[in-house]
């Protein structure tokens, strides 16, 4: 299948398992421990009925949104996603450039391959970082004033995952950062000979921002015991004061799945707040990211932006994360299907195929512009 052919994201979620190694797969596709909670944001969203309206005269109509106070042509962002550089060559850099031609906002993670600054010398308009909070308070500071200095507008703070949620996958992997052909990897990676080509011949390969700071040989049960000892457990709300007096930028919380912690949140003089279980990744067992989304709007909605994440993977579900209360939306494994699969053109495709999905909808639903989506757009 060629990448014109191509018609939604399933298609390049196919792709993107043809051309990049299992092990690296694996950990993009986990969920953790059962994978309860991955598999319910998926379902519940597709349970949400959208209401068909006809003759409503729907032309012309308008897919801009604002996000944080900045125009976007789009209501959704592209969500941090650690190692995109390991499904593609510069994989962060080619996502931040489609973003930056498609008019959204592009997230870097903390746990990307490419740097800070190599993201901010191959992008012209600002894009936002997100943070961990990690127990070293000197690197954490180093990071953002790294951030700042590449004019990132915005930091994207992810506060669920103080302590890695396992994802069983990742424990039989051999994956290794950098990627390495050993015994249990040779006949995984040497089947997937584009991605050989193209990702290990590649300049970029270990942690850009973290480099040298994880120990040992850095394969994924480094990186978890890494986590478990540089990531703060012990981080409470009165940690995001000492984040806001480093960063007079704008700020946003991200991995928040209760209606108390919104209305913390929402206290902290944040910008918005991201309902997300990060992606099914973190507390399994987690209700749906979508089925907290309409208590959480109803909490704080007025005190603070919505946005939604966890379980994208169309247009239609933009939609109905619209119509119950988000003002835009994180999309995450979609557009990484998208960079597995050919890049910068993979992640573009993957933006135009959500765009295109959307409007459609908008259309059979009645609906001209972003801001008329809402529950009255639903059935009840
Ligand atoms: C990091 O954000 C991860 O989900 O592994």
């Amino acid at each position: 299948m060629k990448l014109d052919t191509v018609a939604c994201i399933d298609d390049l979620r196919r792709l993107a398992h043809r051309r990049v190694p299992a092990d690296v797969m694996g950990y993009y596709e986990s969920g953790s421990y059962s994978e309860t909670t991955l598999r319910a944001n998926e379902r519940d969203l597709a349970n949400v009925n959208i209401r068909q309206r006809v003759l409503a005269g729907a032309v012309n109509r308008d897919l801009t949104q604002n996000i944080i106070g900045v125009p976007a042509a789009l209501p959704f962002a592209l969500a941090p996603v650690g190692m995109s550089g390991l499904a593609y060559r510069d994989g962060e850099i080619a996502a931040a450039r489609a973003a930056e031609k498609a008019g959204i906002p592009y997230t870097l993670s903390t746990l990307s391959i490419c740097s800070i600054e190599d993201v901010a010398a191959a992008v012209t308009k600002p894009f936002w970082f997100q943070l961990y909070f990690m127990k070293d308070r000197g690197f954490i500071a180093d990071l953002i004033a790294r951030a700042r200095a590449a004019h990132c507008s915005a930091l994207v703070l992810t506060v669920d995952l103080q302590v890695l949620g396992q994802r069983h996958r990742d424990v039989h992997s051999g994956l290794t950062v950098p990627p390495r052909i050993h015994l249990k990897t040779v006949g995984r990676i040497l089947s997937k000979p584009s991605w050989v080509a193209n990702v290990l011949t590649g300049k970029r390969k270990t942690f850009g921002n973290v480099h040298g700071r994880i120990p040992g040989t850095e394969n994924l049960a480094s990186y978890r015991d890494w986590i478990g000892s540089q990531f703060d457990q012990a981080l409470s709300w009165d940690d995001v004061a000492w984040i806001r007096e480093r960063w007079p930028r704008k700020l946003i919380i991200k991995g928040i799945l209760d209606v108390d912690d919104a209305r913390i949140a929402a206290r902290t003089g944040a910008s918005a707040i991201v309902v997300s279980n990060h992606g099914g990744r973190q507390l399994d067992g987690a209700a749906s990211s979508i089925s907290m989304l309409p208590r959480i709007a109803d909490a704080v909605g007025s005190d603070v932006e919505i946005m939604f994440d966890s379980g994208i993977r169309t247009g239609q579900d933009v939609f109905r994360a619209l119509a119950l209360g988000a003002k835009s939306c994180m999309i995450g494994r979609s557009y990484l299907y998208g960079l597995c699969a050919a890049g910068e053109a993979g992640v573009a495709k993957a933006i135009e195929i959500i765009a295109k999905e959307l409007d459609v909808t908008m259309a059979l639903a009645g609906v001209r512009t972003i801001d008329q989506i809402s529950k009255s757009t639903l059935e009840n």
